[in-house]
């Protein structure tokens, strides 16, 4: 099973990338699992046309409360989306209340207990992670060796690349879990921004790793998260930002850990010091 984290700044497209990605995925015949490790529990939205799925968190503050997990089944956390793509959101407590990132450890502690990613189900697990790795919870698919692949969502905005530069301490701190960056993908914010990818090619390289895509800034986006029914991918096929996700999977799972080095992030003094 492959299993592959997308990270990135709040904003920078990470759930969007991810859905389609489970969605050429499961289009391409592979057995696929969605996590969205993200209090705001939206990343499966285009998965389950339109629905809001009961959390994680809502479902063990319902059931687990009286049951223990044993007595529970990988299914009984899975919501079944379209083109067969099991769902799940991580959820987490109301604004300003608790610990968003404690969500995603319990979720993941589940999945342990059930044996939910080693059954053999899956042969791919896309895992949409918001990118505040300063809080250890969003950091848990790292730490726990859940996850295989991470690809970091940018932009060529400053702030992007900081956080991008944070998660690839993270994926540098939990190297010997296994864990890989395979690369960065560039989610512009520009239609055609010649020096904004200079600019990120120039990041990529301080911090020892490659661009993997460029995703083109594409209306089709924004016409099918306000319709919610579909992912890009399947609502418009054919338009630049599904051509840029199918190219992009195929990457992915094409990547291997020999090929990809331990990344070399900058501390910040080397950030704000200019690269
Ligand atoms: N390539 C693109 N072209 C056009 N719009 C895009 C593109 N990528 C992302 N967007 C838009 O940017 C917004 C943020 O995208 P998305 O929700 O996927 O980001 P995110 O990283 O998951 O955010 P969060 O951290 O809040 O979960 C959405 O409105 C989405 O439609
Ligand atoms: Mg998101």
């Amino acid at each position: 099973m492959q299993k592959i984290v997308v990270f990135g700044k709040g904003g920078i497209g990470k759930s969007t990338i991810a859905a389609s990605l489970s969605a050429v995925y499961a289009l391409g015949g592979k057995k696929v699992i969605h996590v969205g490790c993200d209090p705001k529990h939206d990343s499966t939205v285009s998965l389950v046309d339109g629905a809001l799925i009961e959390t994680f968190m809502e479902k063990h503050a319902r059931i687990f409360g009286i049951r223990d997990h044993q007595a529970l089944g990988a299914k009984d956390l899975l919501v079944k989306g379209r083109l067969g793509i099991d769902c799940i959101e991580a959820g987490g407590p109301e604004p300003g209340v608790g610990c968003a990132g404690r969500g995603i450890s319990m979720m993941l502690e589940a999945f342990q207990e059930l044996d939910v990613l080693e059954s053999g189900a899956y042969d791919v697990g896309v895992f949409d992670v918001l990118g505040d790795v300063v809080c250890g919870g969003f950091a848990a698919p790292l730490r726990k060796g859940f996850a295989e692949k991470i690809v970091i969502v940018v932009s060529e905005e400053l702030m992007a690349l900081y956080a991008a530069n944070n998660i690839a301490k993270s994926v540098r701190t939990y190297a010997s879990n296994g864990v890989y960056l395979a690369g960065l993908v560039a989610n512009l914010k520009v239609k055609d921004g010649k020096s904004d990818r200079k600019r990120i090619e120039k990041f990529a390289k301080a911090i020892g790793t490659s661009i993997l895509e460029y995703i083109p800034r594409d209306p089709a986006v924004r016409e099918a998260e306000f319709a919610r029914d579909k992912t890009v991918v399947e609502r418009s096929p054919k338009c630049p930002f599904a051509k840029s996700v199918r190219s992009l999977a195929a990457k992915i799972l094409a990547a291997r850990k020999a090929d990809c080095p331990i990344p070399t992030p900058m501390n910040d003094k080397q950030f704000y010091g200019g690269w």
